[in-house]
Parts: C-alpha cells; structure tokens; sequence
C-alpha cells in the first residue's frame, strides 16, 4: 500500500506508549515493546484497549496466530465451518466467494485501534474474531475464561520467515537478510515468534478443551481431518450423514488456496483499517519448505537452533 493508505491512532495511549522499547523494524515500522512482545505502533492502542474493554460472550472463539502462519486459510476455514448451515459450502451465494476471508471475521487488534470495537458488539453470538496478539498480552477474562475457545495456528519458523519477507516485499521493499537477523533478535512483528508460540502451547497443554492448537504443515497434510477437527473442537461436529455427503472436504475446497487465488475478490481487492493490503498478497504457494530457496543451510541451521534452545523442555519442536 502507498502511504496516504496509512491512518494514525487516536493516541490516547501516548503516555504509555512513550515509557515502553521502541524499534524501527526494517528501519521502517515503529514497533514498541509491550510486555514483553513486539506491537506494530498502529495496534498497541488496540492491544491495550482490548485488555480494558474486551467483554467475552459465550460462543465467542479467537483464531490467534503469529503473522504469516496460515491465518487467512484458519480464517476462511473456521467462518466456512461455523456458518455451513446458512452458507453451505457449495453455495454459489457463499460470503467466501465475493469476500476476502479478513472481510469475513474481524482482526480484533485493528478494530480495538481504530475504536470500532462497536462492530465486536454488534456482531450474534457466536462471535468469530482473530488477533496477532501474544497469549501473555490476553486478558484474563480472555485467557482463562470457560466459555471462549481459542484456535492456534503456528508453522515451521523458517518457512513463517520466507512468507513474511514475501509479504513486507509487496509494502516496502527490504533485504532477505536484514528479516532474518531482526527475526533471529526477537525483533519482529508479534515477535520473539518462539515466546509467541510458546505461550498458546502451554495454554492449549494447560486447557485443551479450550484452546486447539494447530500446525499448518499438518494442515497442509491432512486437511479433510484438520477441518473435522476444528468442527469437533469448535462444538459444530460433523454427523455421519455430513461426512458421507462429503460436507467437510467441500469446505476443504471453497477453502483452498487455488480456489481462494482464483476468486476476483482476491485477485483484485485490498482490505485492512490501517495498511490496506492487497488480497492477493496473501495467497503466495501456500506449501511448505520454501526456506531452501532463500536461505544458505547456516541461515537455516541458525534459526533452528536458537528455536530448539528456546522451546527446550516444553514439549514441542518444529
Ligand atoms: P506462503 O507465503 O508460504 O505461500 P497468513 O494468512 O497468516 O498471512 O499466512 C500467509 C501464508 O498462508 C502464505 O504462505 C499463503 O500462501 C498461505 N495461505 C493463504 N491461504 C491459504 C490456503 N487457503 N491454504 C493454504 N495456505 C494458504
């Protein structure tokens, strides 16, 4: 997006945001350091407005994931599986066929910035909505409470790296490795990526039946299964009946990224309240192990030992 796109916040937070870290990512995106994640400047006041105000209704789920994690797909997936009685998945009237699937379920840390948590209100129960947020910046209503399901999604933190460096390509053109060295720091939108991920993994250890956590590799891999899944654990399973009519691997189609791609919405749209984002940038390959054609094998070997040394002991690899 050009920059007469950009919009500053109502900067009501300014007190605040002034005492935390501050770094220009890529010498160009402002980000603070709030605690102990790394906020893109646009959203903090919706990171700290969501804490004050947020109000959790039974129902209501949040998709969470860093950035560049297969959030679009959870998103189109998610809407397709819990609106499937209206919207059928081979509806020709389908929301997903005429909308982009961040025009479908509302990204609570934009809304929350630009004072629209209004449009969260307004919205029947059950309220579907995503964040970038790490899982320490939630609230505790948002955190531990019963009737609120959160949905991970995370992925294999070299191929994150390639698709975010892809993405930052189409607002401000930057160097593969000066990504690379931010990401490796820490430093990095939602970053340290490895906190972020390490914070859903013990909630969804510590609470399964309320948070699903999900690897978009085994996604990719078995996705008919993965959409089951999500629709046991979002309390919308599938029935026999259901299964054999083949419901789930339609939603897996009208889903998919060569569907998505080939929509005009996506190939043509831009959406978001803060940078408007091309639709089209969000659908690249859509697969895993891009990272050997951008990375030298000690760039590889680099990032995975700094996630091996900050997962160890928690279960959980990549
Ligand atoms: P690549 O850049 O590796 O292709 P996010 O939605 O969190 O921004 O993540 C974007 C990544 O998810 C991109 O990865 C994109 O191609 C991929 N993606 C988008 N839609 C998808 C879909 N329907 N199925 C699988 N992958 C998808």
């Amino acid at each position: 997006p050009e920059d007469d796109n950009h919009i500053t916040p109502p900067e009501e937070c300014g007190h605040i945001i002034s005492t935390l870290p501050t770094i220009a990512f890529l010498g160009r995106f402002v980000h603070h350091q709030y605690q102990g994640a790394w906020v893109i400047h646009e959203r903090l006041p919706g990171v700290l407005s969501f804490q004050r105000s947020f109000t959790p209704r039974p129902g209501d789920v949040l998709l969470a994931s860093p950035p560049k994690c297969g959030t679009t797909w959870l998103k189109a997936l998610s809407f397709a599986i819990m609106a499937r009685a209206a919207y059928p998945p081979t509806a020709g009237d389908h929301p997903l066929l005429r909308l982009n699937p961040h025009e479908c379920v509302p990204f609570i840390d934009d809304l929350f910035s630009a004072g629209q948590d209004a449009k969260l209100e307004a919205l029947p129960s059950p309220r579907l909505m995503n964040t970038h947020m790490h899982h320490s910046l939630l609230p505790a209503s948002v955190a531990v409470d019963p009737n609120l399901k959160v949905v991970y999604i995370c992925r294999e933190p070299k191929d994150m790296l390639v698709s975010m460096w892809h993405f930052g390509n189409t607002i401000h053109p930057c160097d593969f490795s000066d990504m690379f060295e931010s990401v490796c720091e820490g430093k990095s939108p939602d970053g340290p990526i490895w906190d972020h991920v390490l914070g859903y993994w013990r909630a969804s250890k510590a609470s399964p039946e309320r948070v699903l956590f999900l690897r978009y590799e085994e996604m990719l891999l078995n996705p008919v299964e993965s959409v089951m899944k999500l629709a046991g654990f979002l309390g919308v399973p599938f029935s026999a009946v259901d299964e054999v009519a083949g419901l789930p691997a339609d939603i897996v189609k009208l889903c998919s990224i060569d569907t998505m791609k080939g929509l005009q919405v996506n190939k043509t749209g831009a959406s978001g309240l803060f940078y408007k984002f091309q639709h089209k940038s969000y659908f690249r390959k859509g697969a895993t192990g891009d990272w050997v054609n951008h990375m030298t094998p000690e760039m590889a070997q680099r990032l995975d030992d700094i996630f091996e040394y900050k997962l160890r002991g928690s279960g959980l690899s990549f």
